[in-house]
């Protein structure tokens, strides 16, 4: 086994060797979710607990459905039924939960870092489901799975995520992924949604679709986040659209071998039209189905550096 920690924080701090082995354990998961029962023991007496801080549907119900298909035990904590509305801290109510004895934390919270800092405060292992706008690590391995089933070598692979790159945890874990896997990965958005320098990070920049675009692998689009914006982004959406949207005459600039992509939720009518988003390429709903085998995986390694499990 490569994998070195029982946390699972983001994808920066995680080697090729050590994300390709989540990978291929996803793989053996996702062969479950094909069969009548989808149901394994594999976690049993494992409890896990999912601290959502922020909105989610998906991601959510996700890691409960992969907690659930593993049967370990589940318990649910959602910001607005907790103590933390009654001004508690995140410390206080994470090593409250701890006294429970839980195993594995599933953590989303709207502050970058809070996952890292309660990794270090607590023996259970720590799950990042999304912190602000820095990682959303099983968003990228899951995307590096879905990619990987339809492009076995990333080596090489253009792969352009295009959209509101500065509010989006989502690019920054796809980022780092892909370029650990050695594929060439394109940025493309107003100026006003792509960081400053970003390029350090190893990835071109464009401003122009078209140019972007051409001749791409892989077609990632991303949702404006409205909600993290404090407006004055971009100047309507009808613009956003006009310049940034993609439409069926679009896909004609990709490659011959194309897929598209997108973590969900979209905003049909905005950057994909209801064409693309329903077409053949789009791989959409097959991110989501993956995502469960990808998260089963995940917690089933950390269960597995916290306690030996059978499998
Ligand atoms: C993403 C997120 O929450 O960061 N969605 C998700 O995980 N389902 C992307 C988004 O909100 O646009």
């Amino acid at each position: 086994m490569s994998l070195k920690s029982k946390h699972l924080l983001g994808l920066e701090d995680k080697t090729k060797g050590e994300i390709l082995e989540i990978l291929d354990t996803a793989k053996s998961f996702r062969k479950i979710l094909d069969r009548p029962v989808r149901k394994v023991p594999t976690l049993r007496g494992i409890t896990v607990a999912n601290l959502f801080f922020e909105a989610s549907t998906r991601t959510r119900t996700s890691f409960e459905l992969a907690e659930k298909r593993l049967s370990s035990e589940v318990v649910n904590f959602s910001a607005s039924t907790s103590s933390l509305s009654k001004g508690e801290s995140l410390r206080d109510t994470v090593e409250n939960i701890e006294a429970m004895q839980v195993d594995i934390v599933v953590m989303r919270h709207s502050a970058p870092g809070a996952p890292h800092f309660l990794s270090k405060r607590i023996k259970a292992a720590v799950v990042n489901a999304g912190d602000g706008t820095h990682e959303h690590p099983t968003q990228g391995l899951l995307d590096l799975y879905t990619i990987r089933e339809y492009f076995p070598k990333l080596e090489g692979l253009k792969v352009v995520i295009v959209g509101d790159i500065k509010h989006s945890r989502v690019a920054r874990s796809d980022i780092w992924g892909l370029n650990k896997l050695g594929a060439d990965v394109a940025l493309c958005g107003p100026p006003t949604l792509i960081p400053l320098g970003i390029e350090k990070m190893g990835v071109k920049v464009y401003h122009d679709l078209d140019k972007a675009i051409k001749g791409a692998n892989v077609l990632y689009l991303l949702r404006l986040q409205l909600e993290r914006q404090k407006g004055g982004f971009i100047p309507s959406l009808r613009e956003y659209t006009q310049l940034f949207g993609i439409n069926s005459e679009k896909l004609k600039l990709l490659s011959d071998d194309y897929i598209v992509m997108h973590p969900g939720p979209m905003n049909r009518g905005v950057e994909i039209t209801q064409e693309v988003a329903d077409c053949d390429r789009a791989v959409i709903l097959r991110q989501v189905t993956n995502g469960v085998a990808v998260r089963m995986a995940v917690l089933y390694l950390s269960a597995s550096l916290i306690r030996p499990l059978e499998k």
